[in-house]
Parts: C-alpha cells; structure tokens; sequence
C-alpha cells in the first residue's frame, strides 16, 4: 500500500495507534520490578534489593550475559500458575495499551524447573492468561516455548520431553539464552524432533553471534524467523537469502542498545535492513529491563533513525505476515491496519 507522507510531529501519535503484533518478548523480561517485590512477599522470598527502585537502578548491562545473570535472579520470585497468570495478564495490559492484537510469547520451563517447579505450572499459568486474552485484553497471544542454549542438547530433549502433555498449548519452540559459544548446530537433532512433532520453529541468532549462527539456524534447526539477527548485516550473501526467502527478523532495537549489541539507537542498523528490504519488526525482548515496551522501542528507533509513515506500516505489516496466526486472522489485522492508516489525521 502507498502511504501519504504524515509530518514527523505526528508520527509518534501514528506508532502509538497502529495496530501491531509483538512477536519477540520474554514473559519473564515482563516482571516488573514492584510485580517482583509483591510476588517475593506472598512467596516468602528474601530479595537481595532494599526496593523497587534499587533493583531498577541495578539494571546496568555491559552484554548479554551481566542482562542473563539478573534476569535469572528475577525468576525465583515465581512459584504458583497464579504467579505465571499474574506476570502474563501484566503484559497484556501493557501490551493492550500500546495496541498490540496479537503476541507470541517466549518462555522457558528449565529456569523454573531448575528451582523446583514444576513444568505444567508454567505452561498451565501462562497458557490460561493466553485464553483470557480475547476477553480480558482485546487480543490474541500463543506460547513459544524456548530452550536455554547454555544447556545441553539432551537437557533440551528432557525439556521437550516434559512439556509433551501440554503439546496443545504450545505454538512453537524457540532458543534463547547465552549465544556466544551455543551455536545453534548443537540443537540440531532436538529441533528436528520438534519439527517432526509439527512445531513452528523460530531462533534467536545474531544477536551477539556471528552471521554463520544465523546460516546455521536456517539451514540446521530450518527455522522459519530468526530473532534479533541484526549481525546479518556483516554477511551480503546472507543478506540477500533473508530478503529472498522473506525470512522475518524479530529485532529489539531497545533491548540492542541496553546490552550494547550498538553504542547508540542512531547507530542501529534496522532502516538499513528495511532499506535493503529485509522482513523487519520491532518488539520488546525483556521490557521490564530494557526500558520500554513495544511503543517505546518504536518511537525512539523512529526518531533516532529518522524512519517514515511508509516505514511505519511495512514494520506493522511484517508483524502481522511474520507471525503464526492463519490467513484470515492476518487479512483481518492487515485491513485494520490500512484502515488506521487511510483515516489518520
Ligand atoms: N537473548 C537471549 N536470551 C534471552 C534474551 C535475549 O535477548 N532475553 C531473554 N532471554
Ligand atoms: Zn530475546
């Protein structure tokens, strides 16, 4: 759809009113720090933070790991399917609010049932807030279930193995955690099982880790999005099969700026990637730790890169092609969109 030229001014009100899909967002990067403290109460749970704000204020990050090592320590507040439920319908109202209709959540088992929890609380928790959404928040949301790359491969097999009663519930698998040194390779024979089991399967690569992490994921685990992938930048021919294969990245500007994947927003390379017509969106990752939600990534990357109303509606309109809802659901969301667009003053 061409896109009538909308003044800059008027462009944060346009983000902000768009309809989108968040498609790359931890529930556990959702906690907030004052969820953390009220959940820590009713659990028993001493944290190591005389407050909310001090935990904020603790929220430095020199790269993926320093950010992996706090966010592990947030996990251990959670400990009922209430506690799940709770941090999920947390996001959604955020999430409502920024006019999200549709998320895939990412989530894992093994940082829960490393502490003793079992897996079904997990998946039943989160997977019931996903029910509710439609009445409750106005949208649509589905389960990813990641396994943690600084595990091994049979850990991962375990975690597959686990979560199989609640197949029903999942919509696809996913990896996350620390990639430097976890090539994606080392999941190969587990991402093929769950590619057997009918899966959709998405990766994070080449958020740290170099553009072969990237080839690696598509071409061994076969992955149908990559999230982040913004060192596929570094590799033209990898270039070149993202934008032939329209393989989408889930790319989290706000997130990339806080674990200092670039020195600034203005050096982001996300328009460059738009530019060379790559499937681009823009989600949170952790919001609770990055500094802003879904709108707020958005805004800011706009006004630090100088992006367009165009460029607005191609990212919206990824959202929307790169996510797992069926055909109708993405013409109906797509319609809306280019509704908003045509009537937007
Ligand atoms: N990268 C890898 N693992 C993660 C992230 C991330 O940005 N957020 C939560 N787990
Ligand atoms: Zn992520």
């Amino acid at each position: 759809m061409s896109i009538r030229p909308i003044h800059p001014s008027r462009l944060p009100d346009l983000l902000r009113a768009m309809p989108k899909a968040e498609l790359h967002m931890h529930i556990e990067g959702s906690l907030e720090p004052e969820q953390m403290f009220a959940m820590a109460q009713r659990n028993r749970i001493a944290l190591s933070y005389p407050s909310a704000q001090a935990v904020r204020e603790a929220y430095v990050f020199d790269n993926l790991q320093s950010f992996l090592d706090i966010y592990h320590a947030g996990t251990l507040v959670l400990k009922t399917e209430q506690d799940f439920y709770d941090m999920a319908c947390a996001y959604l109202a955020r999430a409502q609010a920024d006019k999200v209709v549709h998320t895939e959540l990412f989530f894992d088992t093994q940082t829960h049932t490393g502490h003793g929890i079992e897996a079904s609380v997990v998946i039943n928790g989160l997977h019931r807030a996903c029910m509710d959404a439609p009445a409750k928040y106005g949208m649509t949301a589905s389960l990813i279930l990641c396994f943690l790359r600084h595990l091994s491969e049979l850990e991962a097999f375990e975690c597959l193995e686990q979560a199989m009663p609640w197949r029903d519930k999942l919509v696809g698998i996913g990896l996350a955690s620390s990639e430097l040194g976890h090539p994606p390779e080392k999941f190969a024979k587990v991402f093929a099982r769950a590619r057997q089991l009918g899966f959709r399967l998405v990766a994070h690569a080449g958020e740290e880790g170099p553009p072969d992490y990237i080839w690696s994921a598509l071409d061994v685990l076969k992955v149908e999005r990559i999230d982040h992938g913004v060192q596929a930048i570094k590799d033209a021919r990898l270039m070149q099969r993202l934008v032939h294969d329209r393989i989408p990245l889930t790319v989290c500007p706000l997130s990339n700026l806080k674990l200092r994947v670039f020195p600034s927003l203005r050096q982001h390379t996300l328009g460059r990637m738009l530019d060379a017509g790559i499937v681009a969106t823009i989600n949170s990752d952790d919001p609770a730790y990055f500094g802003g939600y879904i709108n707020e990534n958005f805004t800011q990357t706009f006004a630090a890169l100088g992006l367009d109303a165009q460029q607005a509606h191609t990212l919206a309109s990824n959202s929307f092609n790169a996510s797992f809802i069926d055909g109708s659901a993405r013409a109906r969301h797509i319609d809306r969109l280019n509704e908003v667009f045509e009537t937007f003053e």
